[in-house]
């Protein structure tokens, strides 16, 4: 170790399932790294919309996860475990964990820390992982967007959002969104969006169709669900492809599949946490190579919304839920 570790921290626990009041800070031992794994000294933590789902008692951790919340951190490693090659002690970085973010250590697999992108402070790093992970495997891998090819995003102004926006335009795409307020709209263009639907106000269908000719978009990354499918198909070009990430309108919808056959479309997804540790290393190696060079050069950078110490998670889960928030949401105990 390079550094003395104290046996136990302070960690956001979830006290029972239920609203942001259940969040409160408690005392747990400090975990030990196993093998292939780091332990993280951490300096900021993001929050995504799993974590909600996790509080609320709709997303429990995977066999194995801590039962903490928090998907991301940015910290420096102060020890590691057997076999844990690439992130030596003193490394700053920036990893993905199917768990134990809200605290002030964590143990990491050492193939999913990825060096802090020069330039970025920890707080920004924080805000990487999840979203970059999970909009890479499914924009790019399951998705397969190509330059010069057209994404609708429903959620442009979301963590997610946002990262899609900037990864599809520096990757040659023509980017479309959907948002519920024109403030959110007006974010999304600032982010490159060729065109921001507020779809409060408008028929994101209808827009489509004008937007691309009747042609229709290549890929539509959704986190909507429910009766959006429908609607998705027939905004979906001839060789279309759906990638579902969530089901805000619910799981479950009545859909004719005559389109799928007609325009040759393809309707997948997947989740991020409870894939192996060597596929998300196959997702953090295609990062490191194709998107940190962008994150160092600014083309494309975190959008961070707010953050908040450690011991606020629970009013850091209420600005999520309230969906004021354009970007990420970031716990920090060491402020910007
Ligand atoms: N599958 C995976 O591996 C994976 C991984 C991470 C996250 N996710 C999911 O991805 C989503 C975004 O996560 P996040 O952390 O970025 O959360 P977030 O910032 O809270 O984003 C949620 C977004 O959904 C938007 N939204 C809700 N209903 C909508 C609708 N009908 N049309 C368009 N947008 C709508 C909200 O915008 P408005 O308030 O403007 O409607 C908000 O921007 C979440 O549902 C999360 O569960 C999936």
């Amino acid at each position: 170790m390079s550094e003395h570790v104290a046996a136990t921290m302070r960690a956001v626990e979830i006290t029972e399932a239920g609203g942001p009041e259940v969040l409160r800070v408690g005392e747990r031992p400090v975990p030990e790294p196993g093998t292939g794994e780091v332990l993280i000294r951490v300096s900021a933590a993001g929050v995504n919309r799993p974590d909600v789902m996790q509080r609320l008692g709709l997303y429990p951790p995977p066999p194995g996860a801590p039962d903490i919340p928090g998907l991301e951190i940015a910290g420096t490693v102060v020890a590691t475990g057997a076999d844990a090659g690439g992130a030596p002690p003193g490394s700053a970085v920036c990893a993905l964990v199917a768990g134990g973010g809200y605290a002030e250590y964590c143990v990491a697999p050492a193939p999913l820390c990825l060096p802090i992108p020069e330039g970025l402070s920890h707080v920004q790093a924080a805000a990487i992982p999840e979203t970059f992970f999970t909009v890479w495997t499914n924009v790019f891998d399951r998705g397969r967007l190509a330059s010069g090819e057209s994404l609708l995003v429903h959620g442009g102004s979301s963590g997610i959002g946002t990262t899609a926006i900037q990864l599809a335009k520096a990757f040659g795409a023509t980017v479309y969104v959907t948002a519920g307020s024109e403030e959110k709209c007006q974010a999304c263009r600032d982010l490159g969006a060729d065109a921001a639907i507020n779809y409060r106000d408008e028929d994101f269908v209808e827009r489509v169709s004008e937007l691309t000719n009747e042609r229709g978009v290549d890929v539509i990354l959704d986190m909507v669900g429910g009766d959006y499918l429908p609607r998705n198909l027939k905004a979906l070009a001839v060789e279309g492809r759906i990638v579902q990430i969530a089901l805000q309108r619910g799981p479950k919808v009545e859909m004719n599949l005559l389109p799928i056959m007609l325009k040759r479309l393809t309707l997948t997804g997947s989740t991020l946490r409870p894939r192996t540790v060597a596929q998300k290393a196959m997702i953090a190696h295609s990062l490191r190579e194709k998107v940190w060079p962008l994150l160092e050069s600014g083309q494309v950078r975190p959008i961070i919304h707010a953050t908040f110490p450690l011991a606020q998670a629970s009013d850091a889960h209420r600005l999520m839920e309230s969906s004021q928030h354009i970007g990420k949401i970031v716990l920090s105990d060491e402020g910007e």
